[in-house]
């Protein structure tokens, strides 16, 4: 049986991607498939959490009993997550959040007779960091945890995000790496925490990497 170690808090995750529309037909994404966060969501309600999850378009499904709050850009991402976020004691933020949105063409379909050939540009506005912004918005007793996905210099990067975004433990991994990151069962995650606690995990299914943040965030 799970030990029901959350049992009463409230916890908040975002999973899969965001979806930012261009013209009627198009949009910029990418190929998030929400496994991780499922698999956060899924450990914390079987420790016996209350949780919510925001999800971008993922086709999951989730146990009927838990929140979700479905959404398709980053925009409608920070405002259901700022929302939420202050009735919540943990947050864990694994979305694939769109960092730019394109600036939109139209309501109407882009037609390639439009550019005659000759390519087109398209301009790119900036999206509202959700992680960040809850990080800033942190009070006493609220837990925050964030992900990052790297190519390089990972160890820097993730102590770089764990204190720019004021997080309580930073959870990063190697997407350029066989059996880390988009649309695999497993990842290799480097932790770190606030309290500067490092640990290399070996290659492990996702199920296991979420069960053991919550382990690490409550030890
Ligand atoms: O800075 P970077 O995008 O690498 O940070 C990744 C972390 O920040 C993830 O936890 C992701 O869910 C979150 N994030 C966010 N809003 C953004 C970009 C990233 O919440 N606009």
């Amino acid at each position: 049986l799970a030990p029901r170690d959350m049992a009463g808090k409230q916890v908040l995750v975002t999973l899969g991607p965001t979806r930012e529309p261009w013209d009627a037909v198009r949009f910029w994404s990418n190929p998030s498939s929400g496994t991780m966060g499922a698999c956060v969501a899924v450990a914390a309600y079987l420790r016996g959490a209350d949780v919510t999850v925001v999800a971008g378009p993922t086709g999951l499904t989730f146990p009927c009993d838990m929140a979700v709050v479905s959404v398709t850009t980053a925009r409608q991402m920070y405002e259901a997550c700022t929302d939420l976020w202050p009735s919540m004691d943990m947050a864990c933020l694994t979305a694939a959040v769109a960092d730019y949105r394109p600036v939109p063409f139209g309501e109407s379909k882009f037609k390639k007779s439009t550019s005659a050939g000759a390519g087109i540009t398209v301009e790119f506005e900036t999206n509202p960091d959700i992680l960040k912004s809850l990080g800033e918005s942190k009070r006493d007793g609220q837990k925050l945890i964030g992900f990052a996905a790297e190519t390089d210099n990972i160890r820097e990067e993730a102590a770089r995000k764990l204190a720019a975004k004021n997080l309580d433990l930073i959870a990063a991994n190697n997407i350029g790496k066989a059996g880390s990151g988009f649309g695999v069962a497993t990842n290799e995650m480097f932790v770190l925490d606030a309290k500067g606690r490092k640990e290399q995990w070996p290659q492990l299914p996702k199920t296991e990497v979420a069960w053991r943040l919550w382990d690490h965030l409550l030890l």
